[in-house]
């Protein structure tokens, strides 16, 4: 039996709604599928669409159904979903419906009557598609996350924001140095028939199209190249870690950022408070090569390191991801307006034990994937009050904007990941 691209997104899209993360869990089915690269492609497609539209579909879906689909199957809503994504992207309604219905039916065929009308129906709606009754839905984000980036943001650029986190992130690359260069690895890139592009923010970043699964590529097995987004390539080169210096990542796994530093400083310290994803950094350092990178099991607010000794020290701290939701396109729906305020608490409690294990003229580095005040700014002004001794360094310039005593990215800026840093050094050596 042949698996299509639908049946494969049917399913992640049934085990996303089961609580699985469509970024881990969709890799692997595709993985096991048996598709070509460009059925991949199209799978991962519908499926990061399906679900970053989810709110808009529902709404039209809402329009025709004559049952809430809170009370269908769970193939049965998925596959509804999935059809009025298709629909609302452009698809021709024979397809879109025809082969969605089809999909669902191979999982649940008495459902195939149903979702063929429902979907008949939605096709019907449009285009012009009904006007949805307010930006949240019409970008389909909870409302919470357009409040609270309106209020922190202004409604312009939280309204580009928004927007720009509805685009695929592109595949960015970061060369290993010890193993290749960007030009080195660009030919090669080329030669296999990649469009390759420079980055524009970090340092030999190569962002490249037309690679379904970046895992595959020789560059990445064999250890030559890291994929990563240049807004955090842009954090390490910020914390500027120098051959021979002591360096500390407090929050390291999966381990992006940490042999990062690792393959500039030759060492580092990769400290994470989750075990299991903690063996992720040591896997990605096995397959980079990289001997120096010592994983370290705690809990960063009680650091089991000497005070003081740290040339650079950073602080990747949990956040709640508002900068990245172009990358995880569930994740919109799990984060809680709850969180952003236990998350500003636990970013001032690792920074504050972070800054105890810089040395004199040393640099502490703190960055965070997100855009709130809470979780930026706010933690800033704690850091001004309570880490008197830490003196903040000149932001990146733009396309950063200066945030407070530190730098944001926003993410319809120059097409990376949202992103904070907040930069600074120790001016003396006590530690208080
Ligand atoms: C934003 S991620 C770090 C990403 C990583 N720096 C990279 O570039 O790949 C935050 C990490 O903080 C870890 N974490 C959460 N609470 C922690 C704590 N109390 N101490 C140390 N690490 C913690 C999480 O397990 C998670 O891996």
């Amino acid at each position: 039996v042949t698996t299509t691209a639908r049946e494969v997104a049917l399913d992640a899209l049934v085990r996303v709604e089961q609580g699985a993360y469509a970024h881990l869990a969709l890799p692997a089915m595709l993985r096991r599928s048996g598709l070509a690269d460009r059925d991949r492609a199209f799978a991962t497609g519908l499926v990061y669409g399906t679900l970053r539209a989810e709110r808009r579909l529902d709404d039209l879906l809402g329009r025709v159904a004559d049952r809430p689909l809170a009370r269908l199957d769970a193939p049965v809503r998925a596959g509804l979903r999935l059809g009025a994504y298709q629909l609302l992207d452009g698809l021709p309604p024979h397809a879109a419906v025809g082969e969605t219905v089809s999909a669902v039916a191979a999982r649940t065929v008495r459902a195939r009557g149903y979702v063929n009308a429902v979907l008949r129906s939605v096709a019907a709606l449009g285009p012009p598609w009904p006007e949805p009754s307010s930006q949240a839905v019409a970008l389909s984000y909870p409302d919470w996350i357009v409040d609270r980036l309106v209020d922190d943001l202004g409604p312009a650029d939280a309204s580009a924001t928004l927007t720009a986190m509805n685009e695929p992130g592109a595949l960015t690359l970061r060369p290993n140095p010890l193993r290749t260069t960007a030009d080195a690895l660009r030919d090669e890139l080329v030669g296999a028939g990649i469009t390759v592009a420079p980055g524009t923010l970090a340092t030999d970043a190569l962002v490249v199209r037309g690679v379904g699964d970046p895992a595959r590529l020789p560059a990445v097995r064999d250890g030559r190249a890291t994929p990563q987004d240049e807004a955090s390539q842009a954090v390490v080169g910020v914390l500027d870690p120098q051959p021979g210096e002591r360096a500390v990542d407090i929050a390291a796994a999966p381990g992006g950022k940490a042999t990062a530093i690792a393959e500039r400083a030759g060492a580092v310290v990769a400290l994470d408070v989750d075990a299991a994803r903690l063996r992720l950094v040591a896997d990605a350092s096995r397959r980079l090569g990289l001997a120096g990178v010592a994983c370290v099991v705690a809990d960063g607010r009680a650091l089991p390191l000497h005070d003081g000794v740290f040339d650079r020290v950073l602080v990747d701290a949990p956040c709640s991801g508002l900068g990245v939701l172009r990358r995880r396109p569930d994740a919109r729906w799990r984060v809680h307006a709850d969180s952003v305020d236990e998350l500003a608490a636990l970013q001032r409690a690792l920074l504050g034990a972070a800054a105890r294990a810089v040395r004199a003229g040393g640099v502490l580095l703190y960055s965070v994937c997100t855009l709130t005040r809470a979780e930026t700014v706010d933690v800033d002004d704690w850091a001004r009050r309570s880490l008197p001794e830490l003196v903040a360094l000149a932001p990146p310039g733009p396309p950063w904007r200066r945030h407070g005593r530190g730098a944001l990215l926003l993410p319809q800026d120059a097409g990376t990941d949202g992103m904070y840093v907040l930069a600074l050094r120790r001016s003396s050596s006590t530690v208080s």
